[in-house]
C-alpha cells in the first residue's frame, strides 16, 4: 500500500488513469485534495466483464476463506484508522472524531459480515412423500453494482460491500463524485490483503448519474445496491425492470423524534443531539421533525438550546469541532431557504440565525412553532437544524409522526415501558430508536418503509439480498 492518496479507478486488479480526471476538493474550503479518474463506459465495460468473470471462482471459494479476508480488510482499517479518518475529514468535511467513528462503523461491517459468512445456512424441508428429500440453498446472486453516497464514504460502502463479498458476489463500487477518495483507498487496502483481481472494483466518476446508469443497465448486473435519494431510487427502481434485476435502496428519511411528557429529559437531549448533529445533520437517520407533548415543551427547548449553544462549529480537522462544514453550496442554498420559508410562516428562532450564504459552516439553529404548512416540515433538511413542535398528546405526537411519506427511522422519548412498546409499534418505520438516538449497528437490520427504501443492509438479513433461494427436491427411492 502507497502513502499517496490513490485517485486512479480500480478495475480487475488494476490502477487506471485513464484519460480524463476530475477534482476532489475539500467543502471546508475548495482546497484540491487530488485528482481522480474520470471512468468512461468502457472502463466500466472492463469492469463489470472482470467482475462476471471471477464470480463463478469467488462464489465456489469456502465461505471461512472469503470471511476471512473481509476480516482482515476490517482490521486493515482499524490499523490504519488516523489515515483513513483524515482522508475521510478533507473531503467530506466531518469532525475528525466523527471520521473516526465513521472509520469503525465501517469496519465493523467487514468484521461483521466476515464471520456472518459462514452461517448462510440452507434448510432441509421434511417432505410428504417419503422417497423425496427437499433442500434449500442460498446461491451468490452474481456480480453486483452498488452505488453510495458522500455523506458516509466508508460505512455506506462497507454495509453493501461486506454482504455482497460475505454472500458470494463481486461487486462494481461508484463513489459519489464529492468523495471518491475513501473508496479508492479501501480498494488499495483490499489488493493489499489478497482480495482476488476483479472482486472488487471501483470506478469513479464526475457525471455520476450518467456512468452509473451506464453500469447498473450491464446485463451481467445481477442485483444493484443504491443509497441516495428517493428519486433517484425510484428511476432506478424503474430501470432494474428491464432486467428484473434485484434492487436494494436505502433512501431519504424525514425521522420524527417524539418528546414526551414523562421523558427524561437530559436523556432526551442528549439523544437529540446524537440525532440531529451527526455529520452536521448530513445523515439520512438525523432527527427531522422534533414533536413535544405540551406539559414540557418549554423545559425541554430550553434544555436543548442550552447544549445547541455549546457546540462547536469549524473546520473538521480541529479536534474540538463538533460540526463541520456542509457539503457544498446547493446544500446552504437549501438550508437557508428552508429556514427562511419557516421564518416566514410564523417560526420562532430561539437560538442561532438564518445562514447568510457566505460560508459553508452552518451554526446550529433551533427553531419553534413548526406547523405542517412549512417546507421542513415535508423535507429532509440536512443540515444542523432543529425544528420544534407541540403535541396536546400521544395519540397526536403519533399521527404528527406518521404525517410523512417517508418511514426510516423514528426516535421516542419515554420512562413507562408500556408506552414505550405501543409507540414504537405505532410509528411507521423501519427502525426505531427508544431512549436512543443512535439505532445504527452491524448486527441490527438498516432499512426503512415507504419512500424510504426496500431492502434491509447490516445484520444477517443485510446478506439475504444477496442471495438466491434454490430448493432442490431429490428422489431417492
Ligand atoms: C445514512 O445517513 O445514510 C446512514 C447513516 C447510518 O448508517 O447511520
Amino acid at each position: 500500500m502507497s502513502e499517496t492518496i490513490k485517485g486512479d479507478a480500480f478495475v480487475d486488479g488494476r490502477w487506471l488513469p485513464g484519460t480524463a480526471r476530475f477534482p476532489v476538493k475539500d467543502p471546508f474550503d475548495d482546497t484540491l485534495i487530488a485528482e481522480v479518474t474520470d471512468a468512461d463506459e468502457a472502463m466500466v465495460d472492463a469492469a463489470v466483464a472482470a467482475a462476471a468473470r471471477v464470480f463463478p471462482t469467488w462464489k465456489r471459494r469456502p465461505a471461512p476463506e472469503r470471511g476471512k479476508l473481509l476480516g482482515q480488510l476490517g482490521a486493515r482499517m482499524l490499523s490504519e484508522e488516523r489515515r483513513l479518518a483524515e482522508l475521510c475529514t478533507r473531503e467530506n468535511g466531518k469532525p475528525i472524531k466523527e471520521a473516526i467513528a465513521e472509520v469503525r462503523y465501517a469496519a465493523s461491517f467487514l468484521t461483521w459480515f466476515g464471520a456472518e459468512a459462514s452461517r448462510i445456512y440452507g434448510e432441509t424441508i421434511p417432505a410428504s412423500n417419503p422417497d423425496q428429500r427437499l433442500t434449500v440453498v442460498r446461491e451468490a446472486i452474481g456480480p453486483v453494482a452498488v452505488i453510495t453516497p458522500w455523506n458516509f464514504p466508508y460505512a455506506m460502502l462497507t454495509r453493501k460491500l461486506g454482504a455482497a463479498l460475505a454472500a458470494g458476489c463481486t461487486v462494481v463500487a461508484k463513489p459519489a463524485e464529492a468523495t471518491p477518495l475513501g473508496t479508492l483507498a479501501l480498494a488499495d487496502l483490499a489488493e493489499d490483503v489478497g482480495l482476488p483481481a476483479g472482486v472488487f472494483n471501483v470506478v469513479p466518476s464526475s457525471h455520476g448519474g450518467k456512468l452509473g446508469g451506464y453500469l447498473l443497465s450491464r446485463p451481467q448486473i445481477r442485483k444493484i445496491s443504491f443509497t441516495g435519494s428517493t428519486e433517484v431510487g425510484q428511476q432506478i427502481m424503474k430501470n432494474a425492470a428491464a432486467d428484473l434485476k434485484r434492487v436494494s435502496l436505502e433512501l431519504g428519511g424525514n425521522a420524527p423524534f417524539i418528546v414526551l411528557a414523562d421523558a427524561d429529559l437530559d436523556a432526551a437531549v442528549a439523544g437529540a443531539l446524537v440525532a440531529k448533529f451527526r455529520n452536521s445533520g448530513q445523515t439520512c437517520v438525523a432527527a427531522n421533525r422534533f414533536i413535544v407533548e405540551a406539559p414540557i415543551a418549554d423545559a425541554f427547548a430550553e434544555k436543548l438550546c442550552a447544549a445547541v449553544g455549546k457546540l462547536v462549529v469549524g473546520r473538521g480537522s480541529d479536534s474540538a469541532t463538533d460540526i463541520g462544514p456542509v457539503i457544498d453550496n446547493s446544500a446552504v442554498e437549501k438550508i437557508a431557504g428552508l429556514v427562511d420559508d419557516a421564518v416566514k410562516r410564523g417560526a420562532t428562532v430561539l437560538l442561532g440565525a438564518p445562514p447568510d450564504g457566505k460560508t459553508r459552516l452552518i451554526h446550529p439553529i433551533v427553531l419553534a412553532g413548526i406547523t405542517p404548512e412549512m417546507a421542513l416540515w415535508r423535507t429532509e433538511i440536512f443540515g444542523p437544524v432543529i425544528a420544534l413542535r407541540t403535541a396536546a398528546s400521544e395519540a397526536e405526537a403519533i399521527a404528527q409522526a406518521n404525517d410523512t411519506e417517508f418511514g426510516l427511522v423514528a426516535y421516542v422519548y419515554t420512562r413507562d415501558g408500556a408506552r414505550q412498546q405501543r409507540v414504537a409499534e405505532a410509528l411507521e418505520a423501519g427502525m426505531v430508536g427508544v431512549n436512543e438516538g443512535l439505532v445504527s449497528t452491524a448486527q441490527a437490520p438498516f432499512g426503512g418503509i415507504k419512500h424510504s427504501g426496500l431492502g434491509r443492509e447490516g445484520s444477517r438479513h443485510g446478506i439475504d439480498d444477496y442471495t438466491n433461494l434454490k430448493y432442490i427436491a431429490t428422489r431417492i427411492g
